[in-house]
């Protein structure tokens, strides 16, 4: 690697676009919405992470470089077969939140459970994409099913005509905001600290909610704060505010509108010339906002940084290694998820799936 980093930017992105050319169907780039500018405009599709899942479900590409982090890679291996691979530039590339709930906890959350109910018969395990596969095969081991910024509402809508009760992970803000939206009270949740016995419930605050919101957040949303779009508004009279709904509540309750990083590009982008936006999301996405958009004014929400530093980990050195690998037919560290995993997984997302695409309740 390290005589790409002694190479200068220009004949890295030569090589990049020399051999993406000369690849042709043999390679498909996908790009999140988070990653920086020198690497997106080579991703042949971009999108949120519903969009990326649902296209590295019909594509037929041998190889897939996925230019996002480890759980996007992971959901794209369990969606394509067995013959093609999918490569993460940089393995490093995670996700701080996924990180927030494990096979191990989620078991013994499930296995606590059972001393106060059944949670069988009554609670249906949704997973946010942002997990590990071994949650996603969790999930579809026992009635439940994976969601994603875009479809929330819709997945907790089938989750709650299946069973009672939700246990739903791992990221609190999501949920609860979704939830929120949908009209269930607040007096119906709860939170499930890992950490404590019970998550730090009693067994009758278990047996009456109907939501149960592990305690995870996104360290890059958690630093949007209400006072921000307040001064904003001050600042900008008529400005929309516009927030991912990893925001904490009081940010997307105070919001004009929440959705997916691909919702809020559609927002933007079909909103009239002169309107201005404050946008909580990563740093990338809002500055790619600003340039797309030269008669739009976008400000970004907060007055400090918030940047995925795991997205960015991908850089055009990253990419065009992986690009090499591919020329060379040898994907040197492909994602894979192990065999035991792999039915249940491929389950949970298959339910999501079918769910469709069009969503009735935009979040
Ligand atoms: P989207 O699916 O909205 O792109 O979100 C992915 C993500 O990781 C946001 O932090
Ligand atoms: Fe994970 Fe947050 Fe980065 Fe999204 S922005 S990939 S949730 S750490």
């Amino acid at each position: 690697m390290q005589e790409l980093y002694d190479t200068p930017e220009e004949e890295l992105l030569a090589e990049i676009r020399q051999l993406r050319a000369k690849l042709g169907d043999k390679v498909l780039i996908l790009g999140h919405h988070y990653q920086r500018e020198e690497v997106i405009g080579f991703a042949d599709v971009t999108g949120d992470s519903l969009k990326l899942a649902q296209y590295a479900a019909t594509t037929k590409a041998p190889y897939i470089i996925f230019c996002g982090v480890h759980f996007m890679a992971e959901t794209a291996d369990l969606l394509t077969s067995d013959t093609q691979s999918v490569i993460l530039p940089d393995l490093a590339a995670g996700c701080s939140m996924a990180d927030m709930a494990d096979d191990v906890q989620v078991r013994r959350c499930w296995q606590e459970l059972s001393t106060v109910i059944k949670p069988d018969e009554r609670v249906t395990p949704v997973t946010y994409i942002n997990s590990t596969a071994a949650l996603k095969s969790f999930c579809g081991e026992h009635g439940g099913i994976v969601c994603t910024s875009s479809n929330c509402h819709r997945v907790m809508s089938w989750a709650w005509d299946r069973r009672e009760k939700i246990l739903f992970f791992p990221d609190q803000h999501l949920g609860e905001n979704t939830a929120l939206k949908m009209g269930i009270p607040e007096a119906d949740m709860i939170i499930w600290d890992p950490a404590k016995p019970l998550g730090g419930n009693t067994p009758e605050a278990i047996d009456k909610a109907s939501l149960i919101l592990w305690k995870g957040f996104c360290s890059v949303h958690q630093l949007f704060k209400a006072e921000h779009a307040a001064a904003m508004r001050e600042k900008h009279p008529g400005i929309e505010i516009l927030a991912h709904p990893e925001c904490s509540r009081a940010v997307c309750e105070t919001s004009d509108y929440v959705g997916s990083t691909e919702a809020i590009i559609q927002y933007v982008a079909k909103a009239p010339a002169g309107q201005s936006f404050a946008v909580a999301t990563e740093l990338n996405l809002v500055n790619r906002l600003r340039l797309h958009n030269p008669d739009k004014p976008v400000y970004f929400l907060s007055p400090t940084i918030c940047m995925c530093s795991t997205m960015f980990r991908t850089d055009p050195q990253h990419l065009l290694a992986s690009l090499r690998e591919v020329e060379a037919d040898h994907a040197a560290h492909p994602i894979r998820v192990p065999e035991a995993d792999r039915r249940w997984a491929i389950l949970s997302l298959e339910r999501m799936l079918d769910l469709g695409s069009v969503n009735k309740h935009p979040d």
